[in-house]
């Protein structure tokens, strides 16, 4: 039986997750699959850092290698910055691979011209884990709400600020020692400033607006805050009047005008993301047909996220079958030398 031959770009929280959980799957993944999937090389930035990889993988610092591979099919890109990502992306998808990626800032700046590349190429792209870490939101959105006019779409979409303000309130930690909890559970992001900055959710929901809407607001024109300004004392004020500061992002389509904010709001009990405590994320989607649907999940962490970018590996492998990875070109190859890699 031939198999579907993988790269990991990056080794953190979401790249071993995945991997992780591809061993621990790989019965259901040839089941729906047909081909058994294989873990072909995994790109990292620190060669010294001990990692527990079967040695029959790659393991390298060099992207060259990974398009070089004899034959690569997919390529899950789980690295933090934007940049080199982007161009190992569209180096993957002129190798003719399909692409996964649970990078949101990369995806919010460069996501319509990777679509854009992929569907010349005749190749899939999976973004799931850019948005709602587990939920499967993307593919409420894309496969299951086509006839459906989208009005709104809100949203808790950082894992991160929902924790440390649930934190505050029920136990009573300070800022500083709720946002550590959320780095120590591997939540946060490395820098956690577009965490509590807003700058996280404000992409994701740039994300959710393209799919819902299929455009976005002048980002400009988008009222970012994050949490910091909200202190232990306004938190317990707000409780004392049955509110709750929750971090929400909106975007609404009235008439031909779009309009999002992505700020923490007080919400009563009524409001349908009042209940969202912890890491969870929710997205409350409103449409003319169906009304008014809530999905709600776990938000980020290394499982929820392995489990958005393993569903994504069989939709790209079943929106476009899986050829043999074509041979990497010269014209592919030239310029990769200078990428750097990271992790
Ligand atoms: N740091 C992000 C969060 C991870 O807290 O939501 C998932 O995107």
């Amino acid at each position: 039986m031939s198999v579907i031959k993988v790269a990991i770009l990056g080794f953190g929280t979401v790249g071993e997750g995945f991997y992780r959980t591809i061993q621990s799957h790989e019965e259901e993944l040839k089941a729906v699959l047909g081909r058994k999937v294989e873990v072909a090389a995994v790109l990292i930035r620190n060669k010294q850092k001990e990692r527990d990889i079967n040695k029959e993988v790659i393991v390298t610092t060099d992207f060259t290698d990974i398009l070089n591979l004899p034959q690569l099919d997919v390529v899950v890109e789980a690295i933090v910055d934007k940049d080199p990502t982007y161009s190992f992306l569209k180096k993957a998808i002129q190798r003719g691979c399909h692409i996964i990626t649970a990078n949101k800032e990369m995806f919010a700046h460069h996501g319509q011209e990777l679509l854009e590349l992929a569907k010349k190429h005749n190749v899939s792209v999976g973004y799931e884990a850019t948005v709602a870490g587990g939920i499967p939101v993307i593919q409420t959105l894309r496969q299951l709400l086509n006839v459906n006019r989208v009005q709104q779409v809100q949203g808790i979409l950082n894992g991160t600020s929902n924790f440390i303000l649930t934190e505050m309130r029920e136990k009573k930690l300070s800022f500083a020692e709720a946002l550590r909890a959320a780095q120590e559970n591997g939540f946060a992001e490395a820098d956690p400033t577009n965490d509590v900055e807003g700058f996280d959710a404000f992409y994701k929901a740039m994300i959710l607006s393209r799919l819902a809407f299929g455009e976005e607001p002048n980002w400009h024109d988008v009222e970012r805050a994050g949490i910091t300004s909200i202190t232990s004392k306004l938190i317990d004020t707000a409780e004392r009047l049955g509110l709750r500061f929750k971090h929400i992002a909106i975007i609404r389509k009235s008439g031909n005008q779009l309009t999002a904010s992505v700020k923490p709001v007080l919400v009563g009990k009524e409001h349908p993301l009042y209940h969202v405590e912890g890491v969870q994320n929710a997205v409350n989607i409103y449409s003319d047909i169906v009304g008014q649907i809530t999905l709600q999940g776990p938000g980020a962490g290394m499982f929820p996220t392995a489990s958005a970018v393993i569903e994504d590996l069989v939709y790209v492998c079943q929106n476009r079958p899986v050829t043999q990875g074509l041979t990497p070109t010269k014209e592919i190859n030239a310029g990769s030398q200078e990428l750097i890699q990271q992790e």
